[in-house]
C-alpha cells in the first residue's frame, strides 16, 4: 500500500523469552494496518564491530542491516539493560552504522524495559547518547523507559496493564506522525 508505513524493530535481547521481545511484539500487535513493521532477526549474527572490516563490500550480515535500515520509515528499540549500560549486542550493531549513515534523519522510537523498579534508565540514556551521534531523528514522545515490565506483560506476552498500554499507543502514534 502507497500509505503504508515501514518499521525496522530491533529487540536488544537475545533471550528466547525476552521480555522486550515480547514487549515489542505486544506493540506490533497494538498498531494500525497502516505500518508494516519488520523484527530484525540478525543482531546476534554480526561480527564484532572492526573498523578493519568496515569495508565497500564489508560483511554481508552487516550489509543486511544496513540495507533493512534504509529501506525502513522508522525505528523501533525495545531494549534491555545489562551491567548499568546497552546490551553489548545492539551497541556493536549501532557502532556499524556509525561510518554508513542508515539512521541519519530517521525517526526512532525507543524503549527501555526491565523488571527493576529502574526502568533500564541507564541503558536509555546511553543509547540516545549514541543514537543522537549518529544523527537518528529521536521521537520525544517515542521515549518510554517501563519498571517492572513482568507485572504489566503476561507469560504469554499480553499486556496487562492499560496505563501501560496507553502509553505505547501514544509512542506508536508518534512515530507514525514523525514518518509521515
Ligand atoms: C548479567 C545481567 C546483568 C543485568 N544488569 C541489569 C542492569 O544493569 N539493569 C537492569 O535493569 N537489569 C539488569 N539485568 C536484568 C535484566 O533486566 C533482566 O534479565 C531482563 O529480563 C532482561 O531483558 P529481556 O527479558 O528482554 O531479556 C541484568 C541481567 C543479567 C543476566
Amino acid at each position: 500500500m502507497e500509505n503504508t508505513i515501514q518499521i525496522l524493530a530491533i529487540s536488544g535481547s537475545l533471550r528466547e523469552k525476552s521480555s522486550n521481545t515480547a514487549l515489542m511484539k505486544a506493540i506490533i500487535g497494538l498498531s494500525s494496518a497502516d505500518i508494516q513493521f519488520t523484527i530484525y532477526g540478525g543482531l546476534g549474527d554480526l561480527p564484532h564491530f572492526n573498523p578493519d572490516l568496515d569495508l565497500d563490500d564489508g560483511p554481508s550480515s552487516v550489509q543486511g542491516l544496513r540495507q533493512q535500515l534504509k529501506e525502513a520509515h522508522g525505528v523501533l528499540i525495545c531494549t534491555p539493560e545489562y551491567g548499568n549500560g546497552v546490551p553489548g549486542v545492539l551497541k556493536n550493531a549501532l557502532d556499524w552504522i556509525v561510518s554508513s549513515g542508515e539512521f541519519m534523519n530517521k525517526p526512532t522510537a525507543v524503549i527501555s524495559a526491565s523488571p527493576t523498579p529502574m526502568g533500564g534508565d541507564k541503558a536509555h540514556a546511553s543509547l540516545l547518547l549514541t543514537l543522537k551521534m549518529i544523527n537518528a531523528e529521536i521521537i520525544e514522545e517515542g521515549l518510554m523507559m517501563i519498571p517492572h515490565i513482568t507485572l504489566k506483560l503476561n507469560k504469554e506476552g499480553v499486556i496487562t496493564d492499560s496505563e501501560m498500554e496507553q502509553r505505547l499507543l501514544a509512542v506508536l502514534r508518534a512515530l507514525e506522525q514523525a514518518c509521515r
